[in-house]
């Protein structure tokens, strides 16, 4: 980023963050610290808290967590220079301008005026549904029994049937040829020059997390080919990013998300009251689609068409979703064909019915499986109760691979036990493959185990700084794991040295909001004990984990010819010795 530390340090402490959340989250005092229910995840409890002294929020059920930037930055899906910009405005706070380089600069004013024609665009379709000229395609929506609302919230519109009268009005406010090509509305060809893309169709704008639209898509009212025309990809434009309705989606706040084929399902769910669903637009499902789906949810419910094409999409979903670490069932929509026909035909409860009874992503496999089989045949039966064992055998834990043995035997003419033997030989068969992610975690969990020590320590800082004499005669900022955790720790180190503690600002050195997560947990590890003579406890044990890791990781990395480093060890080693006789005082 080009703005000064001074800069954004100014902007961050002149908006107090329990100020700032309060106009998002309703939060109580309780303590030292403010408490509410988390935006980030759907709970009952408050567990999302905002601790004035430290200026960050944390929540103790998602580990959502960093300073005020953070906060404005997930919350409101902005950018880091957006985020500032709003926050400066708010606290009045006038930001220099910014030096950009020349081809960042060309790059931004492109993108800015592709966004800036597609607005102009919705804006005239939108009045074109409006005129008299729009009668037909308001007819044919209102026969697709869209309300008025709807129409509106989707921002829905008409292109008229000249295929120039979009290039004429954009002409007339004084875009450029130029631009006009990039915005991905025109069609350019030898004879006829340019022209609209979208003549006589109905409008839905696609809209990206902020709201700005990036995007049409165009339906023929009535059988015409192709059924829907959308805009090419363009800068702003980019179909395997992008997910219909996820503007609204992301803030109704279930705790799954609904995932569909088209522009008429999005729309009809969200009209039913279901805001929790987006489709992937005609184009399959990318893993980045997946990515973008979990930084909102760790669950989908896949809500495609039921016939093939639809059964073949999802089975093509659920291991990217599985890979992003979200988890998925699918709904089943017989005997209609998607969402649409679906709430038309049977009404909202009955769609809330199937969601809930939508099945499990592996039993979903595992029946679409099972239809390759000839079940009547006692050697292909043979075959498909193996295909299902060598799945089973890929879960991790005994108690999953249980729970489906089980799933499985409740569903097939198979005993637990038979289908637990199939799936302990191609265990016993893969043994080299399987045994090695065990040792992994058990190691993972011990490196675990050493950076909740780290984090305590830091917790612990933050918390009583008067500590900070003691713990830094025997941690240095070496002595943790990670680059991030280095790197806090020694910025911490010297805010505590000159008496300016200060941990929102040291969030302010990390952009990334999935690293101003992590400093937020570092500084909000929850600490097990109650009395102060626990805590002490378990700060001097604490002191003396990490240490005796530190002095193992420098060991392991020492240099022979390195005296000096050989000296600080051996000093070390004794130091942690006399550990035991420490007085810690609070
Ligand atoms: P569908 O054919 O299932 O359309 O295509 P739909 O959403 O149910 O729409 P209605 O109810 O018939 O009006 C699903 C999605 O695939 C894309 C669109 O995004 C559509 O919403 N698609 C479909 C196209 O891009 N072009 C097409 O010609 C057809
Ligand atoms: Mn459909």
């Amino acid at each position: 980023m080009f703005y000064s530390d001074d800069i954004i340090e100014e902007v961050r402490s002149r908006n107090d963050i329990v100020d700032v959340i309060s106009g998002y989250v309703k939060l109580q005092r309780k303590g030292s610290s403010y408490f509410g229910l988390c935006p980030f995840h759907n709970e009952k409890s408050p567990s999302f808290s905002v601790s004035p002294s430290k200026q960050m929020y944390y929540c103790f059920g998602c580990g959502a967590g960093g300073n005020v930037f953070t906060f404005i930055m997930e919350y409101e899906n902005y950018t880091f220079p957006e985020t500032l910009k709003l926050l400066a405005d708010r606290a009045g706070v006038s930001l220099p301008e910014q030096e950009y380089s020349e081809e960042a600069k060309r790059q931004r004013d492109r993108k800015s005026a592709v966004l800036e024609v597609n607005k102009m665009a919705a804006k005239y379709f939108y009045y074109q549904l409006r005129s008299p000229q729009g009668a037909k395609a308001m007819e044919y929506l209102k026969n697709r029994q869209l309300g008025d609302e709807t129409i509106k919230r989707f921002g829905l519109g008409y292109a008229g049937p000249y295929s120039d009268a979009l290039y004429r009005y954009l002409k007339k406010q004084g875009v450029s040829d130029q631009l006009l090509k990039e915005s991905g509305l025109m069609q350019v060809n030898e004879r006829q020059g340019m022209y609209d893309k979208f003549w006589n169709r109905v409008m839905f704008p696609i809209m990206d997390v902020n709201n700005k639209v990036i995007g049409f898509g165009g339906r023929v009212m009535g059988d015409g080919k192709p059924k829907y025309l959308n805009s090419p990809e363009t800068i702003i434009f980019d179909k395997s990013r992008n997910l219909y309705g996820l503007n609204f989606a992301r803030t109704a706040k279930k705790r799954y998300m609904l995932v569909c084929e088209g522009y008429m399902d999005v729309i009809s769910m969200h009209q039913a009251g279901f805001t929790n669903a987006v489709a992937s637009l005609g184009t399959a499902l990318t893993s980045q689609h997946a990515s973008l789906l979990k930084r909102y949810t760790d669950e989908v419910i896949l809500t495609y068409d039921s016939d093939e094409a639809g059964i073949r999409a999802a089975l093509r979903a659920i291991p990217l979703l599985k890979e992003a670490g979200v988890s998925t069932r699918v709904l089943h929509m017989e005997p209609y064909k998607d969402p649409d026909e679906f709430i038309k035909a049977l009404g909202t409860e009955a769609f809330q019915d199937r969601i809930d009874h939508a099945e499990n992503s592996f039993m979903f496999e595992v029946s679409v499986m099972q239809k390759s089989y000839d079940m009547k045949d006692p050697d292909a039966k043979t075959r498909f109760f193996q295909a299902v064992a060598s799945k089973i055998a890929g879960f991790e834990l005994e108690i999953e691979r249980e729970n489906y043995i089980e799933a499985v035997t409740g569903r097939y003419q198979i005993s637990f036990e038979g289908l637990r033997r199939m799936v302990m030989n191609v265990l016993m068969q893969g043994v080299p493959v399987r045994k090695a992610p065990v040792r992994q975690e058990a190691r993972q969990e011990k490196e675990d185990g050493i950076r909740k020590s780290q984090r305590l320590i830091l917790t612990w800082l933050c918390e009583y700084p008067k500590l900070f004499e003691t713990v830094s005669a025997y941690i240095r900022p070496e002595d943790f794991s990670d680059k991030l955790y280095r790197s806090v720790a020694s910025m911490l180190y010297e805010q505590l040295e000159h008496g300016q503690l200060n941990p929102a600002r040291i969030t302010n050195h990390f952009q990334d909001p999935e690293q101003q997560r992590t400093v937020a947990k570092l500084f909000n590890t929850e600490v097990p004990v109650e009395t102060p003579e626990e805590q002490k406890k378990a700060i001097k044990e604490t002191i003396h984990k990490v240490m005796e890791h530190g002095i193992k990781q420098r060991t392991a990395a020492l240099d022979p010819t390195d005296m000096e480093g050989l000296q600080k060890l051996i000093e070390s080693k004794r130091r942690l010795q006399e550990l035991e006789r420490l007085h810690i005082s609070l």
